[in-house]
């Protein structure tokens, strides 16, 4: 796929910030680049249409790895895989976001400014800002897995938010603004239908009080990447200091009954 080096280096902030950056943070600007690029080709060829649900299916078979895998684990350009940076003995949310998921990072950034600029609560402004970092992790059913990956550091409300948002995606919502969006087309098929444990998942957060919350992520989040959006973590350390509680002991090591899954992010060249 071929890209831009001018308008890459420009998202980035310019050459002097590219410079700063870590190998791993241009190595993952470079993969999410070439992403970006497919998923403009991509867009350009559904102009003629959405794909199907049997054809994505179809698609199965000429892929080496399953689209449901968390992106620490292959790189998408084929290329064999870099050496991860180490992590510290007790890392806290901020090593995760500096050294795991830096992939997932600029979605999620920009999702939050948005929120933030919306004049969203404290509480789905952070939910915005962490709704998609399991996709390092694991990208099938990742509402759940991120929703269960945070559960134990956050408020029930934010977890409910992360946790529910995956499934709200596929369900319009007039008074919110929220329509079905193209991208889905294009990933789930034109012709997808929920299946009953998602449609009933539905109904449950549908009529749950807490139903703007995860409905609210949905509306927030971006479809499109903004390659001229500037946001900075460090617009939100406060927010994260609020709302995240940081075991003393380290992610990983708190011997939370999630604690394997922030090791598995932490170590995933763990051969068992
Ligand atoms: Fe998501
Ligand atoms: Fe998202």
């Amino acid at each position: 796929m071929e890209i831009d080096r001018r308008a890459l280096f420009a998202s980035l902030g310019g050459a002097a910030a590219v410079a700063a950056m870590s190998h791993e943070a241009k190595a993952d600007a470079l993969e999410e680049a070439q992403e970006r690029a497919l998923n403009e080709a991509v867009a350009r060829n559904a102009a003629a249409g959405f794909p199907t649900v049997a054809e994505l299916d179809a698609a199965i078979e000429t892929r080496p790895i399953r689209r449901g895998a968390g992106s620490l684990f292959y790189n998408s350009n084929g290329s064999n895989m870099s050496r991860l940076p180490a992590m510290p003995e007790a890392p806290d949310f901020m090593d995760f976001w500096r050294l795991r998921w830096t992939f997932q990072a600029n979605h999620c950034l920009q999702s939050a400014k948005l929120a933030q600029d919306n004049g969203l609560d404290e509480e789905l402004v952070f939910a915005c800002l962490t709704h998609d970092l399991v996709h390092s992790l694991m990208r099938a059913d990742h509402g759940h897995w991120a929703g269960q990956l945070f559960g134990p550091y956050v408020s029930e409300r934010v977890a409910f938010a992360i946790r529910h948002h995956a499934a709200l995606r596929h369900y319009a919502d007039d008074a919110f603004g929220y329509e079905y969006p193209d991208l889905y087309k294009r990933i789930f098929g034109e012709d997808f239908v929920p299946p009953p444990h998602m449609q009933a998942e539905y109904e449950q957060v549908r009529a749950h009080r807490w139903y703007d919350a995860p409905r609210l992520i949905t509306v927030n989040d971006l479809y499109a990447f903004d390659p001229d959006a500037r946001v900075d973590i460090a617009d939100f350390t406060d927010v994260i200091g609020r709302q995240f509680r940081q075991p003393a002991e380290g992610l990983g090591y708190d011997a939370s009954p999630v604690a394997h899954m922030w090791r598995t992010i932490a170590h995933p060249d763990a051969p068992l």
